[in-house]
């Protein structure tokens, strides 16, 4: 793993600030991304959101992978409108969001928007005001973002509460994941990242590389005035062939195969986020 220190530029105190503040009215934003490019994150998104909206939830998935967004093949479905409509004014936020199969809606992106590529003051504006619109209809929104750590996606995830990291258990994927890490502690003061290791092929082999990845973390990356940085463990989603045939039948698994168990470990997931839904709205019950 690269173990470069991070530049002492970058550690002049660097705090997590919400990019929304903080209302318990106000949906939770879950950024789903990567190190490494296609090791599940919009299979997790898609899933997690059918899942998140079974146990009751008002849940928007917002296509955050500009350049490559596929989550409307994953779909099966053809939007007339898409988020470019909205960001070039053709179209209303209303009209371009979608119901998905999952019981969850979508705000598609549209295939290979290579000019949002690239992060100038204008996309950052249109997302922020796209945010703003939907944050107070929805329980939960995610952000199906992109791999790395371009600018366009690390702004996606400076726009989210909880950070969802997805990895496979591949050395590459793993490495890719700790740069991940180390650039949103320095740029975005992270504090806390949860983990979702994708494509496992045993059990509890997504644990121990977390403990694994944490180890490297305290190592290597310095714990600035509000502490260390934590991985948490939300969960293993098994290597399965079902996966990848629902993929190409353009199914949900958690739709199609409920009792499968990739489909098992996505809920065990959605239940755990559900959890910080709940925690995050218990201001709204007792006020
Ligand atoms: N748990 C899994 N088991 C088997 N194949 C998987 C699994 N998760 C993802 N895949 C395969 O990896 C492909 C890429 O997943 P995708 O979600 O599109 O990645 P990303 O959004 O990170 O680019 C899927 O089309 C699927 O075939
Ligand atoms: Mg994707």
């Amino acid at each position: 793993m690269s173990t470069a220190p991070v530049p002492n530029a970058a550690r002049a105190a660097v705090v997590y600030r919400p990019a929304f503040p903080v209302d318990p009215k106000r949906a939770l934003v879950f950024a789903v991304t990567s190190g490494k490019g296609g090791v599940g994150k919009t299979f997790v998104s898609a899933n997690t959101a059918a899942a998140l909206a079974k146990r009751g939830l008002r849940v928007l998935v917002l296509d955050a992978d500009l350049g490559l967004a596929n989550l409307d093949v994953v779909l099966n479905l053809y939007p007339k409108t898409t988020l470019h409509d909205v960001f070039t004014g053709k179209s209303t936020l209303r009209e371009a969001i979608l119901n998905a199969p999952g019981g969850f809606d979508v705000l598609l992106a549209g295939s290979g928007l290579v000019e949002y590529s690239r992060l100038t003051s204008d996309v950052r504006e249109q997302f922020q005001t796209v945010m703003h619109s939907v944050m107070l209809d929805y329980d939960v929104v995610i952000l199906d973002t992109g791999a790395g750590i371009s600018d366009v996606v690390l702004y996606a995830v400076s726009l989210a509460d909880e950070v969802l990291l997805v990895s496979t258990p591949e050395p590459t994927s793993l490495t890719d994941a700790y740069a991940t890490v180390k650039v949103l502690a320095a740029q975005q003061g992270r504090r806390t990242v949860r983990v979702v290791i994708n494509q496992t092929l045993q059990p509890g082999e997504g644990r121990a590389i977390t403990t694994q990845l944490q180890r490297v973390v305290d190592r290597f990356v310095p714990a600035l005035g509000s502490g260390p940085v934590v991985l948490t463990h939300l969960g293993d989603v098994p290597s399965d062939v079902l996966v990848r045939n629902a993929v190409q039948k353009r199914q949900l698994l958690f739709t199609a195969m409920p009792g499968s168990a990739p489909a098992q470990a996505l809920a065990a997931i959605a239940a755990r986020l559900g959890d910080l839904v709940q925690r995050w709205q218990a201001v709204r019950s007792t006020s």
